[in-house]
């Protein structure tokens, strides 16, 4: 079976991204993005982001997750430390965070160190969230396999017939991604992109411009 797909050809002619415009660091242009991506209104998720993590044998994995929050700190998403990708991050805090803003054309991808936040920042994120992303996470130990479907309805029901505490699992937690290099992609006519790197050399940002 083949199905050919060489016919998708976008123009891209939303934006531009130019030297002069820059802010002295990443994080404003981030954020300016990320509000001008909130107030275009068509991204559903603007915060799903795709997370790549190297295993032991070094073989890459990437998922979606949401950011939940960012400063110049770092990026900050919530997951389970005993998951794939938490097994993955205690083996190699390296990652990568890539976006996709097709309605604006734009793609980030922010490499950094992964650091598990404090237990007090998870504990009073994880009690703001609704109840049942809350017992979604006591009851899944995410990224194990599990027989069927109906083990995990079932878990579900148990918990809710038994009431049971609702207090965070300990390895249910927040990880902050300190970015050592952004880049902020425009897409652009021709093909001829813009690409700009952010580096943090010696706690100073500096950019470069990449050929497309
Ligand atoms: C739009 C979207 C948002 C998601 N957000 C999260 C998230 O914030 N945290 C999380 O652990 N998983 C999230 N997931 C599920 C992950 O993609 C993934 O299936 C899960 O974290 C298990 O990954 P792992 O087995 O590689 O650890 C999301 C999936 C999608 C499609």
């Amino acid at each position: 079976m083949l199905k050919d797909l060489s016919g998708y050809r976008d123009k891209y002619l939303k934006g531009e991204l130019n030297e002069n415009d820059l802010p002295d660091n990443p994080f404003d242009l981030f954020s300016k993005w990320f509000d001008e991506i909130e107030k275009f209104g068509t991204e559903i998720e603007p915060n799903a982001m795709s997370l790549s993590t190297v295993s032991s044998d070094f073989s890459p994995l990437t998922r979606i997750v949401l950011l939940k929050r960012f400063s110049e700190s770092g990026f900050v998403f919530f997951t389970n430390y005993n998951s794939r990708k938490g097994k993955n991050i205690s083996i190699n805090s390296k990652v990568c965070l890539s976006f996709y803003w097709p309605s604006m054309e734009r793609q980030v991808i922010i490499q950094g160190k992964t650091h598990k936040i404090s237990e007090h920042d998870s504990m009073e994120y994880f009690n703001s969230r609704p109840e049942s992303s809350r017992i979604g996470a006591i009851i899944s130990n995410q990224s194990e396999v599990i027989p069927s479907r109906k083990y995990i309805d079932d878990k579900l029901n148990n918990f809710i017939i038994n009431s049971e505490t609702m207090a965070k699992p300990l390895n249910w937690g927040g990880y902050n991604v300190v970015p050592k290099s952004i880049e902020f992609w425009q897409g652009r006519d021709n093909r001829l992109h813009d690409r700009i790197i952010f580096s943090n050399e010696s706690k100073k940002w500096n950019f470069k411009r990449l050929s497309p």
